[in-house]
C-alpha cells in the first residue's frame, strides 16, 4: 500500500481531487458551519446539505455519510467521517479515522484521498505514522484457509492523506514508514496466533523465529529438550512433558550498531496449544486456546519492527515454547517441579502452567543473560478478564518508573491496559507443605497471584508483567483491528523501546 501526503489551501483542490472516494472526518460542532463543506455542497447544488438534513447526520463519533458524486467532483465517493468532539486532533484518532474511512469504502475502491484538517505541525510525524497503521491493519485478513469469494482482500493500493499548508509532507512520510514498520510486526504477529494450533507447534515457532532473525540480521539460539534439562529448566520441561510435540526454547538477540543504553528481556507466553493439561479445560475454556502464545509471537512481531527501528537498547527476545496436553507421560498434579533458579514448585493444577514456563525463562534473562530489565507479555489468566473486561490487560510491575513507561505508550498505541497491585498478602495462598511454593492460589485475585508467582523469579531486576488473555484475541470488528488474533503488545513494545524522533 502506498501513502501519498500532500498540503492543500483551498477547497478547490479537494473538489477536483481524483480518487474512488473522498473521506471528510468532519466534528459534530462543524456540520452546519464547516466551509469545506459549504463548497461541496455549492458544487453538489445544495445536494450535500439535502443529505446531510435528511439522513440526520450530525456528524457523532459513530456516524458517516457516504454517497456517489455523480461525476461532480473529481472523486467518484465523497464520505463524511463523524468524529463526535475531539479536543483537537490526536494522533491516535487519526488512526481510528483512517481504519473506517476504510471500512466505508465499496470493495472495488483502490485510491482514497483523506482530508485531514485540524493537524499541528508538530503531529506531522505521528499523524502519518496512525494512517499507515490504520489502513494496514483494518486492511489485515487471515485468508489461508478461504476459498473463493471470501478470500477477496481489501483493494485498496494508495492512501492520499491532504494536511494543512504548514504541516511537513516529508515529516508525515517519515512517520508512516515507521507505521509500516510497525504494522509489518503487527500482522506477522496476527498470522501466528491465528494458525491453527496443530500446525504453530514449538517446532515450527522455532522455524518462524529462525527464519526471522536470519532476514534481519539478528542472534539466534534454540534449544532443545536436552539442552534445557542441562540447564536445570524442570518447570518448563514438565509443562512440555505430556505432549508429542517436543517444547523448544528460543533465543533471539538484536543489538545496536552503537553501544546499547540497556539490556532488555523480553518474555512472551508461547503455550502453543493449552488444553489445561490433566486439569483438562472444558471445551469452551479450551475453544481459543491456539492463542496461548499470543504473548510470544507479539515479542517477535516486537523484535522484527525494533530491528528496523533501531532500537537502542540490546533485546533478547525469549519464548519457552510448549504445548500443554493431557497423556501418560504428563506432569501431574502432587508433582514437584525444580526450575532452573533451584526453586522447586509443587502442581497443583496442570491449568497453571503459562507461570511454569516463563519463570525458567526469566531466569535465564536474569543469571545467563544478566539483563537490566525484563517485559514479559503472556495470555496468563482468566482472572484478568474478570478484573478488567476482554478488551484491556493487566500490568504489574515492582518499578513505578517502567510501569508509567508502559501506561504512557499504552495511551498512544492504543493497546489498552491498567496497573494492578502486586498485593503480598496474597502469596500466602501459594504456600505448600513440601515444596517452596504452589503454582496456583485463591480464585479470588487469580491475576495477582499469577504475578506474585512470576515476581520470585526476577530477583532485583526491574519488571514488568502484562497479563494480556483478554485483548490478545478482538470478539468482533473494533478500530483498526478486525475481529480475530489483535497483534496485541507488538506496537506497545515498538513505542516503548523505539521512540518516536
Ligand atoms: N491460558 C490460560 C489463561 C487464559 C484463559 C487465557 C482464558 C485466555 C483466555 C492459563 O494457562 C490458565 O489456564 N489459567 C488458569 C489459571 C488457574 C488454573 C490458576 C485460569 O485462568 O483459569
Ligand atoms: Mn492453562
Ligand atoms: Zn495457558
Amino acid at each position: 500500500m502506498k501513502f501519498t501526503f500532500r498540503n492543500w489551501e483551498n477547497p478547490s483542490q479537494v473538489l477536483s481531487e481524483k480518487a474512488d472516494a473522498v473521506v471528510i472526518p468532519v466534528l459534530d460542532a462543524d456540520v452546519g458551519a464547516d466551509s469545506l463543506l459549504g463548497a461541496i455542497d455549492g458544487q453538489l447544488s445544495g445536494y450535500l446539505r439535502q443529505a446531510i438534513s435528511e439522513e440526520q447526520f450530525a456528524a457523532k463519533a459513530t456516524q458517516s455519510l457516504s454517497f456517489h458524486t455523480q461525476g461532480k467532483l473529481g472523486s467518484t465517493r465523497l464520505t463524511l467521517l463523524g468524529v463526535g468532539k475531539p479536543t483537537g486532533v490526536v494522533p491516535a484518532d487519526v488512526r481510528t479515522w483512517t481504519a473506517r474511512a476504510i471500512r466505508s469504502l465499496p470493495s472495488s475502491a483502490k485510491v482514497v484521498t483523506l482530508c485531514l484538517r485540524g493537524v499541528t505541525p508538530a503531529d506531522a510525524a505521528s499523524v502519518g505514522q496512525s494512517v499507515a497503521e490504520g489502513a494496514l491493519l483494518v486492511t489485515y485478513q487471515f485468508d489461508k484457509y478461504l476459498s473463493g469469494d471470501r478470500k477477496k482482500r481489501s483493494a485498496v493500493q494508495e492512501v492520499v492523506v491532504l494536511l494543512p499548508p504548514d504541516v511537513s509532507t516529508e515529516a508525515a512520510a517519515v512517520g508512516a514508514q515507521r507505521g509500516q514498520i510497525i504494522s509489518e510486526g503487527v500482522c506477522l504477529c496476527r498470522d501466528l496466533v491465528n494458525e491453527q494450533p496443530t500446525e504453530m507447534c514449538p517446532r515450527r515457532l522455532a522455524e518462524v523465529a529462525t527464519q526471522l532473525a536470519q532476514k534481519l540480521g539478528l542472534g539466534c539460539t534454540v534449544l532443545g529438550v536436552k539442552e534445557c534439562e542441562a540447564l536445570g529448566m524442570g518447570m518448563f520441561l514438565g509443562v512440555g512433558r505430556g505432549s508429542v510435540e517436543e517444547a523448544r526454547f528460543i533465543h533471539l538477540t538484536y543489538k545496536p550498531q552503537s553501544e546499547p543504553r540497556k539490556k532488555i528481556a523480553l518474555i512472551g507466553k508461547s503455550v502453543t496449544f493449552d488444553s489445561g493439561g490433566l486439569s483438562i479445560k472444558t471445551t469452551e475454556g479450551m475453544l481459543w486456546m491456539k492463542m496461548d502464545m499470543g504473548g510470544g509471537a507479539a515479542v517477535l512481531g516486537a523484535i522484527s519492527a525494533l530491528a528496523q527501528l533501531q532500537c537502542p537498547d540490546e533485546v533478547h527476545v525469549l519464548l519457552a515454547a510448549a504445548e500443554n496436553m493431557p497423556s501418560g507421560n504428563s506432569y501431574k498434579l502432587g508433582d514437584v517441579l525444580r526450575g532452573m533458579s533451584g526453586k522447586t514448585v509443587e502442581i497443583n493444577n496442570t491449568d497453571a502452567e503459562g507461570r511454569l514456563t516463563l519463570a525458567d525463562a526469566m531466569t535465564y534473562a536474569v543469571e545467563k543473560l544478566g539483563v537490566d530489565e525484563i517485559i514479559d507479555l503472556a495470555t496468563l489468566t482468566g482472572s484478568s478478564m474478570v478484573a478488567l473486561g476482554s478488551t484491556t490487560a493487566a500490568l504489574f510491575s515492582n518499578s513505578d518508573a517502567l510501569a508509567a513507561r508502559i501506561v504512557d505508550a499504552s495511551a498512544k498505541t492504543g493497546d489498552d491496559l491498567w496497573r494492578m497491585p502486586l498485593r503480598d498478602r496474597l502469596f500466602d495462598s501459594l504456600k505448600s507443605d513440601i515444596a517452596d511454593m504452589k503454582n496456583s492460589g485463591d480464585r479470588y485475585g487469580g491475576s495477582i497471584s499469577a504475578a506474585l508467582f512470576l515476581r520470585e523469579f526476577v530477583g532485583d531486576k526491574v519488571w514488568a508483567h502484562i497479563d494480556m488473555a483478554g485483548p490478545v484475541h478482538a470478539e468482533k470488528d473494533v478500530g483498526h483491528t478486525p475481529k480475530g488474533a489483535s497483534g496485541y503488545g507488538v506496537a506497545l513494545l515498538c513505542e516503548l523501546l523505539a521512540p518516536r524522533a
